[in-house]
């Protein structure tokens, strides 16, 4: 059997309807901006697989500190224990947000990054024995597929079979320039209520609901909202962090600070598997009693893996001592001149751009539908011309590796704009 037969009989691939789907792609090899498959062919990752690479495949100084690690020490237990790795990590994170967020829990992916935020709101008022067991959170929003992450998420097609075990969440609408006033108004009604424990957001983009992109305004005076309330406030900056907005955290464009903060995917350039859930002192503090039930009583086998922790500091490095800023300004560059082509395009609409990323709307007259055509028909073309996109329905967007040349992000560009004109034919 070859590596296609032996992936169907016994792998079960995520987001994937077995019955009707094809081969999938099969990629041996990751370099730089570059994944090659089986048979040589190139393409640019220029998704950056799923919006976690950083600096691009198999940087020098991330093997470096993979092979230096585990021959150092591999994994240990993280419970009673601590080891120099996980302490320069914390170290380093704190050191780069907002004072107030100091206290680091060490978790696997986006999910359980998000989930334990969840339930150390839960817990904060659990402790301080106040009654709120509500949340907010956005219209559109994604937070991971655990099931409290499911709960705050958006409710529909994805999460349909699960919905009898969500908790209660309450949703605002998705800021469009012009409702502004009327969310907030809303959201002040919600929160006087007193039972709001939490607002979970995705701070200035919406990843899965399509790169939707809102401002920076909007969200500062949202989070002083649920301030004035009571409320915490979850910044889930899984996707949005490690500089893919153009500054390291989406918020760091906020004058207003969230309470806890949701880190993963670009964290560690995209290559170990690690979360963080970065809490203010204040929380931190409601847990701390001579009563073991009032700690946090949560942990995963893999907490703090050296190997992970290892490679986010080597991530940190290269932000610090490679000319990353500079490629990522320039990346912002090539994403407003690339806006500027698109904006004379007749079958494209709703351009937006949010520092290294850029996303448009194919126009489809059937909306921004996960399940749109055109997402299967650009992802075909884009395979076939060398480039790795993965379209959210009718919605394109580029967002690759700070590492990513001029030459390639032309191709990119270059490669798209034929995608357009195919259409338009
Ligand atoms: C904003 C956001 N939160 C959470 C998650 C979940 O992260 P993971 O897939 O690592 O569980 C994602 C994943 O795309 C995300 O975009």
């Amino acid at each position: 059997m070859n590596i296609q037969q032996k992936d169907k009989s016994h792998v079960w691939h995520p987001f994937t309807q077995h019955h009707t789907a094809k081969e999938h792609l099969e990629i041996v090899k990751a370099y730089g901006v570059y994944l090659e498959d089986a048979s040589g062919k190139k393409y640019i990752d220029a998704n950056s697989s799923w919006w976690v690479n950083t600096h691009g495949h198999g940087h020098p100084h991330i093997a470096k500190a993979i092979s230096e690690q585990f021959a150092t020490m591999d994994h240990i237990v993280f419970a009673g224990v601590t080891h120099p790795k996980a302490v320069e990590l914390a170290d380093r994170i704190t050191s780069i947000l907002p004072p107030h967020l100091d206290k680091v829990f060490f978790s696997d992916n986006g999910s359980t990054a998000v989930e334990i935020a969840l339930k150390m709101v839960m817990q904060y008022f659990y402790n301080k024995g106040e009654k709120r067991n509500r949340f907010l959170a956005m219209n559109g929003s994604y937070h991971g597929d655990t099931f409290g992450a499911m709960s705050v998420g958006q409710r529909g097609y994805f999460n349909k079979p699960f919905e009898p075990f969500f908790f209660d969440v309450d949703y605002i609408d998705f800021p469009n320039g012009e409702n502004e006033q009327v969310i907030l108004g809303q959201a002040k009604k919600l929160f006087s209520s007193g039972e709001f424990a939490g607002l979970i957001i995705e701070p200035l983009v919406q990843g899965a609901a399509g790169m939707r992109m809102y401002s920076a305004e909007f969200l500062d005076q949202l989070t002083a909202l649920a301030h004035e309330n009571g409320v915490l406030v979850i910044f889930d900056e899984v996707m949005t962090g490690f500089g893919r907005t153009g500054k390291m955290f989406a918020m760091d464009y906020c004058q207003n600070k969230p309470d806890l903060v949701a880190l993963s995917k670009g964290l560690t350039a995209g290559v170990m598997a690690l979360g963080l859930t970065i809490a203010s002192n204040k929380i931190y503090d409601a847990f701390l009693s001579d009563d073991i039930g009032k700690a946090l009583l949560h942990g995963h086998s893999f907490t703090a893996n050296p190997i992970a922790c290892a490679v986010a500091c080597a991530n940190l490095d290269i932000f610090e001592k490679e000319n990353t800023w500079e490629s990522i300004a320039a990346i912002c560059e090539w994403n407003a001149e690339f806006a500027n082509d698109l904006a004379k395009i007749e079958c494209v609409e709703n351009i937006r751009q949010q520092g290294t990323i850029l996303a448009f709307e194919v126009k489809t007259g059937e909306g921004n539908s996960y399940f749109s055509d055109v997402k299967t028909k650009a992802y075909q073309f884009f395979l076939e011309k060398g480039i790795l996109l993965r379209p959210l329905g009718n919605v394109i967007f580029v967002n690759a590796p700070y590492c990513i040349e001029k030459k390639e992000y032309d191709e990119v560009r270059r490669v798209v704009l034929e995608f357009l004109s195919s259409l338009m034919e």
